[in-house]
């Protein structure tokens, strides 16, 4: 949550700020704030609202070459231009920027106080900066010294930037827990929560390692430190495979829109070099180094949030069902905090599409501290999760900058069921015709994934009818009731409305009593295994006149009967679906929450990157 942006080069610092907030828009969006050094003074800008806000309130009057960005996802204190970052110390003399959450901001705060600061925000960031200003002066430190001695005090997580008036060139830098990229370019550093901010500037990084600081200085190689014992770490730069086109909108009303439509090339990406039919091989190689372990695991526990435990619970199916390993879903915020039952000879698989996600973070630690190998499943590269696991496999799903998560969904979905075949093969838990024809039939999904696009128009034509609803069911059964979960919780988040998801057979043990003429109940009616039973469900919905919107397999009849409105979706094995059943549900969410005007790529409350927990 929040996003920063701090530059130092030879160009005006304003426009590379405020485009950079403006792609860092979606880790928060309550306020947004900026500050730059003109030579004499720090001059800053902030208000509550979007960048835009930010934009027309500054209108282009800051000048220089040196400065710092904030857009925020409000933790300590309501979004308000005062709690807006960045926030200066007492003398107006220090500047910073701040991504996290300061503990042990009140007991500090009460120090500074009787020491006689004081206190303009709510913010556990202002307190932050009048701790490094406090150092500064009694114990007579220069910046970089200063920001490291208050570091060592402060309990929590943080991506910061500082600026001192009396140090002209220079601005601190510093991780913990939350990301911190720094990109390099000829003559000037951008320092940044995630790239993108700097693509088109450079494709050289650092990401900085939790707990380690940089000392930013223009015309001077960086320098990085550890916070804790100030030893010299040798800078790790690496090449960027970022390009400008994938971050922005291309032709598309709304990033979700364009994300959906990317569905069937990032499938695609996400196969490459991994699955390979025509010689009956999926090769990736966090598994093949890992093989063993994965074959005496007594079990894999999976721990995810939101979107990604939907993707984990669509595992749990597939890894059972195929290779024959008892898995257990974990949301990992309560993993995090019980006495889970996890040890050397078991698995954790962490499925995050940001990688920073810090309750799945704190999981993997846990996981960890027990002697369990961790398996990250990530999107963002170079990510803390990716760094912080054993071994991993990327989603490949490129960046995805609309909140809700479409195209990261399904890429996971694809890299658990490849990982899931991987497994049935050494294991010899699926028979040689059924796994070849897993694979042969895996290939088919991005010419399906397609396909199922094209139900956009009729899918609009249901929105219209449905727009008001102010509840909606969603359910689904076997590998699609996680698929019911999702579609509940996209129209939810991004909508407003009212959404719930069940296997379809616990309707009857309560939700039932929900269903009367004014209730829309979206199910997903596979033509599969358990398709009879759908049906009965299908019925008894009917019969109290519940609206019934079903997900079924092109060509079905039985349920078409019965439904009010059906979405066709092509035919693949069960096992298989819940990346194609899913595609119409994310086109429903999107249309509804556009007919009711919301905001789709920034709904309220929300943020792309959880990084509190
Ligand atoms: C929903 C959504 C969230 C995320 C969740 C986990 O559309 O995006 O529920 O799935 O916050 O985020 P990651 O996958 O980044 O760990």
């Amino acid at each position: 949550m929040c996003g920063i942006v701090g530059y130092i080069g030879h160009r005006q610092a304003y426009p590379v700020i405020i485009k950079g907030l403006t792609r860092l828009e979606y880790r928060g969006y309550d306020s947004a704030g900026l500050a730059i050094f003109d030579g004499e003074k720090i001059n800053l800008c902030k208000t509550k609202g979007k960048v835009s806000d930010l934009e027309k309130k500054c209108d282009n009057t800051l000048k220089g070459t040196i400065g710092i960005g904030h857009t925020r996802w409000a933790t300590h204190g309501v979004p308000n231009d005062v709690n807006s970052h960045p926030h200066y110390s007492n003398s107006g003399e220090l500047v910073i920027i701040h991504n996290g959450i300061i503990e042990n901001y009140d007991s500090l705060k009460q120090e500074l106080i009787s020491r006689g600061y004081t206190f303009h925000s709510d913010t556990d960031t202002e307190v932050l900066v009048n701790l490094i200003e406090e150092i500064q002066k009694t114990q007579e430190l220069k910046l970089g010294k200063a920001v490291q001695v208050a570091l060592n005090q402060v309990v929590g997580a943080y991506a910061i930037a500082v600026m001192d008036i009396k140090k002209p060139n220079e601005i601190i830098a510093a991780r913990l827990g939350s990301p911190l990229a720094i990109g390099i370019g000829e003559n000037e550093y951008f320092i940044t929560s995630d790239a993108s901010p700097f693509i088109e500037y450079t494709n050289n990084a650092i990401y900085l390692e939790d707990e380690e600081m940089a000392i930013i200085r223009l015309h001077k190689p960086l320098k990085i430190r550890k916070i804790k014992d100030d030893s010299l770490v040798t800078p790790d730069i690496q090449q960027l495979q970022l390009n400008l086109e994938q971050i922005e909108k291309g032709g598309y009303d709304h990033f979700m829109l364009k994300e959906i439509h990317e569905q069937p090339d990032v499938i695609t990406d996400t196969f490459r070099g991994r699955l390979l039919p025509e010689q009956g091989i999926i090769r990736m190689a966090g598994i093949e180094d890992n093989l063993e372990k994965f074959l005496k695991a007594d079990k894999i526990t999976i721990a995810a949030c939101g979107t990604s435990w939907h993707a984990a619970l669509v595992a749990e199916y597939i890894i059972e069902e195929f290779a024959r390993i008892p898995v257990e879903v974990e949301y990992a915020s309560e993993f995090r905090y019980r006495n889970p039952i996890i040890s050397e000879n078991d698995i954790l698989i962490a499925i995050s599409q940001s990688g920073e996600t810090a309750d799945t973070l704190a999981a993997i630690k846990l996981a960890k501290e027990r002697g369990a190998f961790v398996f990250g499943v990530c999107n963002v590269v170079g990510s803390s999760i990716a760094r912080e696991t054993h071994a991993g496999a990327y989603t490949h799903a490129g960046p995805e900058i609309g909140v809700a998560s479409t195209k990261a969904f399904t890429t996971q979905i694809t890299v658990l069921t490849l990982i899931a075949l991987r497994l049935a093969k050494a294991k010899g838990t699926l028979s040689n015709s059924d796994y070849q024809m897993y694979l042969n039939e895996m290939g088919t999904i991005p010419a399906k994934v397609e396909e199922a696009l094209k139900q956009n128009e009729e899918v609009l034509k249901i929105a219209q009818v449905y727009k008001d609803a102010p509840n909606c069911l969603y359910l689904g059964r076997g590998y699609n009731y996680p698929v019911a979960l999702e579609g509940a919780l996209k129209l939810k988040e991004i909508s407003y409305i009212h959404a719930e998801g069940y296997p379809a057979a616990e309707m009857k043990h309560g939700p039932i009593a929900l269903i009367d003429e004014h209730m829309p109940v979206v199910v997903v009616a596979q033509n599969q295994n358990h398709y009879d039973k759908i049906v009965s469900n299908v019925q008894e919905i009917k019969a109290r006149n519940g609206k019934i919107i079903a997900v079924v397999t092109k060509g079905d009849t039985q349920v078409r009967d019965l439904a009010d409105h059906v979405i066709e979706v092509p035919s693949i094995s069960e096992a298989l679906s819940p990346i194609i059943t899913t595609i119409p549900l994310q086109l429903l969410s999107y249309h509804i929450a556009v007919l009711r005007n919301c905001n789709v790529d920034q709904p309220r409350n929300l943020a792309k990157s959880v990084t509190v927990e």
